[in-house]
């Protein structure tokens, strides 16, 4: 049995306001946004986007309205450091979007970081050191008056650094990090510090960025934070204040919100909330959330779902079904009663009146959706309905990124045929795309024997119509599989392996599924059914091969041979 939790955790004190005012606020005006999708959210993913990626997220961000973009953190790396170099020299920064670059308060990467955006029209150098007392004692072993030190000589460099280069406009942004769990007279004083150091006059505003790096309380601490914040800096006229609030106890939204009525003017998040470990607060959700309050935000998701789509291709993590606004599931009614309410409630919906039909806080058509209210599957719709279909009627339960692969092949059959699919179809279309892909490679049997250690295993199998008889060697029965593929020039490697059980009791099969890549021939998913749970891996992972079309090394072989 755990202890009692007031034995190992410590609550979070209330900040000492009497007079809060934010409670009586509400958000009138949409802040400065500012996306950190290229930099939180790129440090947050197993694979970092490439520069090809990076660029299509960034497009988008722009194309959605974004102003100011944190685009790398270009000191950690040559591929950072290049695509802030790419972004500038071939001029893709579109008039009026200012690019932000960030640095720990250390010399050679500031050095680095200015170097990166030199030639820039207007830029953000975004500066930061932790604050809080576990980062002075535990992690640096700095007192209060070396951390204070540390962040004016970052920016004394700063300044010096972009004195010579007045061709940019420099924009200096400070954020101390772990601002939250911060003492909060200690805050003011570093930021007080730094906002003197920089010079910082009502004519030339820096960004004073407080995060909840890790979120330590509840979001009404956080706005008194920030009011506090708000009532005694020093230079509030030459202060832009910002808040990046982080998402550990799940309240980034509320936290951000509040913050706002706090006084905040700015705030830094990501796209459907991604970004590091628990993600930064959710952009479009606060976004819309505004939309909803008849608060214009600046931002265009007028079509929500073409933005998931980057969002998700560029990140490769997937949305969950039932996230606010964008989720598949969430214009979708399944109970009754719901429906019964929802379809009274369009039916007495006035084109020009305010919005008002019962459970949808906002109209699906302003964010270029539709309401369903029963899982329909056409060309415009999502993977979840698809993956919905598969799972209720077959018991096929598809990884998030196979129901990915698994659309566009449902969405290449609707445009191509029209009209809806029904789930039969789908089973059709999941069939012959995965489990019949048996060609050129076949499985016919396999049998497993042990090498020492090592798992052996040989396969009978056809190949262009030729019986052959392969084996090899692994560390399982899949990875012997790869290497005896490799024998007849098949190179591929297996990125992700799952394995469910389809059915009850004594009908119960093994669906497996295997997504394979091979050398510049991308990644695809293979599928494998079967009531042994060896033969549903093996076959998934010939079912791989097949779609991977990567037979080409190997066919010229077996010509040649
Ligand atoms: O979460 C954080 O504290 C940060 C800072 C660098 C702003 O990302
Ligand atoms: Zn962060």
């Amino acid at each position: 049995m755990l202890a009692h939790p007031a034995t190992k955790y410590r609550p979070f004190a209330p900040i000492a306001l009497t007079d809060r005012r934010w409670p009586n606020r509400t958000i009138d005006r949409a802040p400065i946004w500012m996306s950190a999708d290229l930099r939180d959210g790129n440090q947050a993913l197993f694979e970092p986007m490439d520069a090809e990626r990076k660029l299509r997220f960034f497009r988008t961000l722009c194309a959605i309205g974004f102003k100011e973009i944190e685009i790398a953190f270009p000191a950690a790396s040559q591929p950072e450091f290049d695509f802030v170099r790419q972004l500038i020299e071939q001029d893709m920064i579109p008039e009026g979007v200012t690019i932000g670059v960030l640095t720990q308060a250390r010399p050679e990467l500031i050095a680095r970081t200015i170097e990166a955006v030199r030639g820039a029209r207007r830029a953000i150098v975004h500066v930061y050191n932790a604050t809080s007392p576990v980062f002075r004692d535990t992690v640096f072993g700095m007192d209060k008056a070396e951390v204070i030190a540390l962040a004016v000589s970052a920016v004394s460099q700063v300044c010096e650094l972009v004195a010579a280069a007045p061709e940019t406009e420099w924009v200096l942004e400070y954020s101390p990090e772990t601002f939250a769990a911060t003492e909060l007279d200690f805050a003011l004083e570093v930021c007080d510090a730094v906002t003197a150091a920089w010079g910082a006059t009502p004519q030339r505003k820096m960004i004073l960025n407080l995060p909840t790096t890790v979120e330590v309380a509840t979001p009404n601490v956080y706005a008194d934070q920030i009011e506090w914040m708000h009532c005694h800096l020093a230079r509030r006229d030459s202060v832009i204040l910002s808040v990046h609030p982080h998402n550990d106890r799940g309240t980034a939204v509320a936290s951000a919100e509040l913050a706002l009525m706090a006084g905040a003017e700015r705030v830094e998040g990501c796209l459907f909330g991604n970004g590091e470990r628990t993600g930064n607060v959710d952009l479009v959700t606060l976004a819309l959330n505004l939309y909803t309050q008849g608060v214009a935000s600046g931002l265009d998701f007028s079509d929500i779902n073409a933005v998931a789509r980057v969002a998700e291709e560029c990140t490769r993590l997937p949305i969950h079904p039932r996230h606010p606004y964008v989720g598949d599931l969430v214009f979708t009614a399944f109970s009754g009663s719901h429906q019964d309410a929802i379809k009274k409630g369009f039916a007495a919906q006035a084109k020009d009146a305010l919005w008002n039909v019962p459970y949808l806080p906002v109209d699906p058509a302003d964010l270029g959706r539709s309401y369903d209210s029963v899982i329909r599957v056409n060309s415009q719709s999502g993977k979840g309905g698809v993956a919905y279909l598969l799972e209720t009627h077959y018991g096929i339960v598809m990884p998030r990124r196979l129901q990915i692969e698994f659309a566009g092949v449902i969405q290449r059959h609707t445009e191509m045929h029209g009209g809806e699919v029904s789930a039969a179809d789908v089973w059709r279309l999941f069939a012959a795309t995965y489990l019949d892909a048996e060609a050129p490679v076949h499985l016919i049997e396999h049998h497993l024997f042990e090498q020492g250690s090592a798992q052996g295993v040989r396969l009978t199998i056809s190949f262009h119509g030729q019986r052959q008889v392969i084996s090899g060697e692994g560390n399982g029965p899949i990875d012997a599989a790869v290497n005896a593929l490799r024998s007849i020039g098949i190179n591929i490697q297996v990125r992700s392996f799952e394995e469910r059980s389809v059915g009850g009791d004594s009908e119960a099969r093994a669906c497996a599924f295997i997504e394979v890549a091979g050398a510049g021939s991308g990644e695809r998913f293979g599928v494998g059914l079967d009531t042994n749970i060896v033969t549903a891996s093996l076959k998934a992972l010939v079912s791989g091969v097949n779609r991977l079309g990567l037979m080409d090394t190997a066919e010229r072989e077996q010509q040649a041979a």
